[in-house]
């Protein structure tokens, strides 16, 4: 049976007909393209955004996409911050290439480090990247959502996060009263970090987010950018125990309550494993996790497309199956 599961807020973020079908913005099921336009220079991380790829993701039966970019790579150091009008033109061409095959887009800011470690001097230029996004953005179609930021961590406390988003809303608002927005909380964008984070009350147009990686030692092992420990974890399974499934499931029902509470839509914006670990325990973890969200009505999209977590062999060219089959048990047809 397809999975039609419709969120309070109506039938924008969950799981209903095809963005072609309703024209509207559909989440739903989405991966990410991961380590393309947020690595230091696309490519450097070996992944590019490609015309196929778009292809490939759409025909499979995924509903959206998202996007991470590096803003903070390509633009100016100086007041007015402008960004390159090249890097504008290579992101608006991957936004495109999107669109053709009728993917919503989720436009990430990504990996601004400087601002995680020193908010209060990289508070202006924050604002003046959204400003020229959002101007540069204003008249995409709905089917393109601004994610303010990846993971707020290390100095960007919540309290220091709370009054940014807000001054960033704010500024969006002026030329985007209407854009869906994606909002998540400072702690890496963790569960944990929800009870924190604070929105505009009278703001609806605001989609919550959330990262879901534990346990950490499973999913993050070999993981080299997190630390040279992590080698020392490589060989951790997930079997799908009763006591693995109730963590998970604790997790989700914690998130569940809070979006209930605070009546906001969540978008399960990343969750995957590093292949280090063996394909049964990535796909097992992979299937419970998007059921978990799905049982919730949230909607997700997997980390990642063709990199280290890659549900796409960028080498073999072809589909890592027991991944893509854990995200989409029955291809296209179970996501109309
Ligand atoms: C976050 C990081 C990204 C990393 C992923 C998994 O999105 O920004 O670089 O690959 O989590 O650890």
């Amino acid at each position: 049976m397809p999975v039609r599961i419709l969120l309070s807020i109506g039938i924008m973020f969950g799981f209903c007909c095809s963005a072609a079908a309703s024209g509207k913005a559909i989440l739903g099921r989405g991966v990410n393209l991961g380590n393309a336009l947020e690595a230091p220079q696309e490519g450097e991380w070996g992944m590019k955004v490609k015309p196929a790829y778009l292809a490939l993701i759409a025909e499979a039966g995924f509903d959206s996409i998202r996007l991470p970019v590096r803003w903070s790579a390509h633009a100016d150091e100086d007041s007015p911050y402008t960004i390159s009008p090249a890097f504008f033109q290579r992101v608006d061409e991957a936004i495109q290439q999107a669109f053709e095959h009728e993917l919503t887009v989720v436009l990430d800011l990504h990996h601004y480090d400087g601002l995680m470690e020193d908010p209060a001097p990289h508070r202006e230029r924050f604002l003046a990247l959204w400003a020229q996004v959002a101007e540069h953005y204003r008249a995409s179609p709905p089917s393109l959502l601004f994610e303010l930021l990846n993971e707020p961590n290390k100095n960007l406390d919540a309290e220091t996060w709370n009054d940014l988003l807000m001054a960033a809303i704010r500024q969006i608002r002026v030329t985007n009263p209407e854009r869906t927005l994606v909002v998540g909380p400072a702690n890496w964008n963790a569960i944990k970090g929800l009870d924190s984070l604070t929105l505009p009350e009278d703001d609806r147009r605001i989609i919550v987010t959330f990262h879901y990686y534990l346990p950490f030692k499973f999913t993050h092992q070999g993981a080299g950018w997190v630390g040279p420990h992590t080698k020392e974890w490589v060989g951790t399974q997930w079997n799908g125990t009763a006591d693995e499934r109730l963590a998970i499931e604790a997790d989700f029902d914690r998130a569940a309550s809070w979006a209930r509470k605070h009546r906001r839509p969540l978008y399960l914006g990343e969750f995957g494993v590093y292949e280090p670990a063996d394909m049964d325990s990535r796909a097992r973890w992979t299937e419970f996790v998007r059921r978990a969200a799905e049982e919730r009505g949230m909607a997700w999209a997997y980390w990642e497309f063709g990199a280290g977590f890659g549900i796409y062999d960028r080498n073999g060219e072809s589909w890592r199956t027991p991944l893509l089959r854990a995200l989409l048990p029955a291809g296209k047809k179970d996501s109309e």
